[in-house]
């Protein structure tokens, strides 16, 4: 299960995606271009898909004596990353909602030493980038095309706070806090989100509570009372993969079938 977690004018949407067929070649909606899914990643039946940056460049730029020893590792291809590789398959996540792709240490090893990562997001109407925590980061959002509601819980004591974020404003979830990014309109939202560390992390937390013990988690939730074994059973297999298609309100104005 992918747990990791993703311009109006200027930036193109993402690739068009197959992704109700998670695996098989299949065509896109519109196009004559056909599509397979890698690593629950949709791209074109012509890539093939990059097994990423070699480990021995991140290695290298690790241990280098010095920054410039460091930088002179690194080249015109490996300076450079495309977030609209549509042959990209590492640190992309996608599902239903839209996809996430990260540039941190081990997709974008150029960013070892500089201390700060980038994600964007292409949320599709609708979509939603599930709640979840960068547990070594803040995170500074900024939407460059639609719209965005963001919804943070920082830490205890912490009141929960929410944002309507349009085009060229931004927010920050300071590091560990439980937030959330939901596209409430009916066409794409990009995001860029930029982090203080190269890798920065990323916990959703319905999957992450889900992991722990039954009886745990049932005592968390109230004990008996309030949930018992089978619901808890019956919950933990109906968790979507993020990015998923919420919220039912948006859903039905935009005309969107749930699945
Ligand atoms: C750039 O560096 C990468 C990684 O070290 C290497 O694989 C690639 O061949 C280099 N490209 C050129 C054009 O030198
Ligand atoms: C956002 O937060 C404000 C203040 O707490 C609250 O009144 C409002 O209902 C929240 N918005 C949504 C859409 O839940």
């Amino acid at each position: 299960m992918a747990l990791a977690l993703m311009v109006a004018s200027v930036v193109a949407v993402p690739a068009p995606q197959a992704a109700s067929n998670l695996s098989t070649t299949t065509a896109a909606p519109t196009a004559t271009v056909a599509y397979k899914t890698v690593s629950g990643v949709t791209i074109p039946a012509t890539c093939t898909p990059s097994p990423g940056p070699s480990k021995e460049l991140f290695n290298e730029a690790k241990l280098a004596q010095n920054a410039v020893i460091r930088s002179n590792l690194f080249n015109q291809s490996s300076l450079f990353f495309d977030f609209l590789d549509e042959c990209r398959t590492v640190g992309v996540t996608e599902s239903f909602g839209g996809r996430t792709i990260r540039a941190d240490s081990l997709t974008f090893p150029a960013l070892v030493g500089n201390g700060g990562s980038i994600t964007m997001g292409f949320i599709k109407p609708c979509g939603f980038n599930t709640p979840h925590v960068h547990p070594r980061s803040a995170e500074m959002n900024v939407v460059v095309a639609g719209t965005l509601f963001a919804s943070s819980t920082n830490e205890n004591g912490v009141n929960h706070v929410n944002q309507t974020l349009t085009q060229y404003s931004m927010t920050v979830f300071p590091a560990g806090a439980i937030h959330t990014e939901f596209n409430p309109d009916c066409v794409d939202a990009v995001f860029v989100a930029g982090f203080s560390n190269e890798d920065p992390g990323v916990g959703q937390i319905v999957q992450e509570i889900s992991g722990f013990e039954g009886d745990l988690l049932n005592a968390a939730f109230g004990g008996e009372l309030n949930v018992d074994g089978a619901d808890i059973e019956a919950y933990r297999s109906k968790i979507p993969a993020n990015v998923v298609r919420g919220v039912e309100s948006c859903l039905a104005k935009c005309n969107i079938a749930k699945r």
